[in-house]
């Protein structure tokens, strides 16, 4: 049976582990100049429906690395925009393409095409969920900190897609995760219902950023308004006012914490501009280990 990845409760935990070793197993091999052609004659559609810099590169040549192809639909040239239902687009895609990675709003549209397509489908981020992102984020913690065990994570900021990700993956990997966010954009209940989150010792919630950053090995905060939510920024600053990871903030953490963010960021809103740039190592890091990771990803989908 076909294998989607939609959301990282969808993973057991030898499946992460696999994904990991197989990640840096391809990195490795790319840093010598070593390039495989497993996907060779395969293609990988994207269909996008929101803005991407980072996870559409990252895709696209990783399917170039693996000897495939790609083709970009924007939802606004396909007639998803006309109103041809989903299940009739993931029915005709799956004559045409090997996998289909998605970038949309609703999570539901997601399952609905996984629901419907013979092919693989990928979440390439929905208002739930970004499953990849923190796939090559726990990558990035692997090389920094040398696993992810024993590694305190605290999450500052916004309740978004990224935040309920982690706790998916704090769930199913155990990882020491503290996340705070504003009682008003906290991870929803309903969120933390289905991880099975609040059964979980190693998942603190709060409110208070100094808190969470208390003994962290790794801080990591994203964007306070999420693409779709951009009107709401005006009352967000005033909401998320103390949640800006800066100097001041991680005097708490310890003093190898690793700064974390899936960008892009907002300087001067949820990190400062001087933290960025002091310890902006990683950063690149994640962005980079997208590619290695969604090879890995890709290699397992289309090929399995
Ligand atoms: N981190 C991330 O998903 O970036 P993009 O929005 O640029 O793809
Ligand atoms: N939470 C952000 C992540 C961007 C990669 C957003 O959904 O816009």
């Amino acid at each position: 049976m076909k294998k989607d990845l939609l959301c990282l409760l969808d993973l057991e935990p030898q499946d992460f582990v696999t994904l990991f070793e197989r990640a840096l197993s391809l990195k490795a091999r790319y840093q010598k100049g070593i390039f495989d052609s497993l996907l060779a004659g395969k293609t990988l559609g994207l269909i996008f429906d929101k803005k991407s810099t980072r996870t559409r590169i990252a895709f696209e040549t990783a399917m170039i690395q693996m000897g495939g192809h790609s083709i970009y639909m924007s939802t606004q040239d396909t007639q998803i925009s006309r109103n041809e239902p989903a299940k009739d687009t993931a029915r005709v895609l799956s004559r045409y393409i090997d996998c289909l990675a998605m970038r949309t709003f609703d999570h539901a549209l997601v399952e609905e095409f996984a629901q419907s397509s013979t092919i693989p489908v990928i979440n390439a981020l929905t208002d739930a969920f970004h499953p990849c992102q923190i796939l090559s984020d726990i990558m990035t913690v692997i090389e920094h900190k040398g696993g992810y065990e024993n590694v305190r994570i605290a999450w500052v900021g916004d309740g978004n897609n990224v935040a309920n990700s982690w706790v998916n993956a704090a769930v199913v990997l155990g990882l020491d995760l503290i996340v705070a966010c504003p009682d008003s954009h906290h991870i929803k209940p309903d969120i933390i219902a289905a991880s099975g989150a609040d059964t979980k010792k190693n998942i603190v919630f709060t409110n208070d950023p100094k808190e969470a950053v208390k003994g962290a090995d790794v801080v990591y905060t994203d964007v306070w308004a999420s693409m779709g939510e951009e009107d709401q920024l005006e009352g967000r600053l005033k909401t998320f006012e103390g949640f800006q990871v800066n100097e001041k903030l991680l005097k708490g953490a310890k003093d190898d914490c690793l700064v974390l963010h899936c960008l892009p960021a907002h300087r001067g809103e949820e990190i400062s501009e001087s933290v960025f740039e002091a310890q902006n190592a990683a950063f690149w890091d994640q962005a980079e280990n997208k590619r290695h990771m969604h090879k890995a990803i890709l290699e397992r989908l289309i090929l399995s």
